[in-house]
């Protein structure tokens, strides 16, 4: 059973899904570890009240990789195998990303390539699309670009505004992330360039 690192800015509603997949039995994990860069993150309260260690370590005003570094130590003193980010709003630096080769996954609301960066679901509910979704991946040194795990798709409805779609994706990041970690931590799985094949 692989050790889970959950790094997160907000509201954590990725997280709590993932905690809640885990309770059940649908997920066979631990989260050894909540770290936010944000004293202020909704997540690191919904961890202290689920009893998971979390640890705020704040990031503002830090040269990148100094704080990487203290990320990555406590990290590695919960014994992390897998480093999660979920709705972490800082870019890791390359030192970090080499840190744990393919063991970094991304959530992120747009099916990718298409808008990468901040505010991907108004970005596509801006440009006109008809098929919306979210993007689990792995992390390269590149924002929101490494191979792709999982893809779901959120059909745009006409009835739509930013809001109700972007509550539709996040419905569909919730199954995601989950399904991600699954196909990450059996290891079932080849990189064949930039595919992730079964
Ligand atoms: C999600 O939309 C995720 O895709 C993006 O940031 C948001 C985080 O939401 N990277 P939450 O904190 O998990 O509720």
């Amino acid at each position: 059973m692989k050790n889970l690192g959950i790094l997160l800015s907000g509201r954590g509603s990725n997280f709590t899904a993932i905690a809640d997949n885990i309770a059940v039995g649908t997920l066979a994990a631990r989260i050894s570890v909540v770290i936010s860069n944000r004293s202020d993150a909704q997540g690191i309260e919904a961890a202290r009240q689920r009893r998971i260690p979390a640890i705020v370590l704040p990031s503002k005003g830090k040269p990148r990789e100094e704080h990487d570094r203290a990320t990555v130590a406590a990290l590695r003193d919960h014994n992390v195998d897998l480093v999660c980010l979920a709705g972490y709003m800082r870019l890791l630096s390359p030192w970090f990303v080499q840190q744990f080769p393919h063991k970094i996954l991304n959530i992120h609301p747009s099916l990718l390539p298409a808008f990468p960066g901040l505010e991907a679901q108004q970005q596509a509910f801006a440009f006109g699309v008809k098929i919306a979704g979210c993007t689990v991946h792995f992390v390269d040194e590149e924002l929101d670009h490494g191979p792709i795990i999982v893809q779901k798709s959120v059909p745009v409805l006409d009835s739509d505004d930013e809001h109700t779609l972007a509550m539709r994706i996040l419905e569909q990041e919730h199954l995601a992330y989950t399904e991600a970690i699954k196909i990450v931590s059996e290891g079932k799985f080849k990189i064949v360039g930039r595919r992730i094949v079964r």
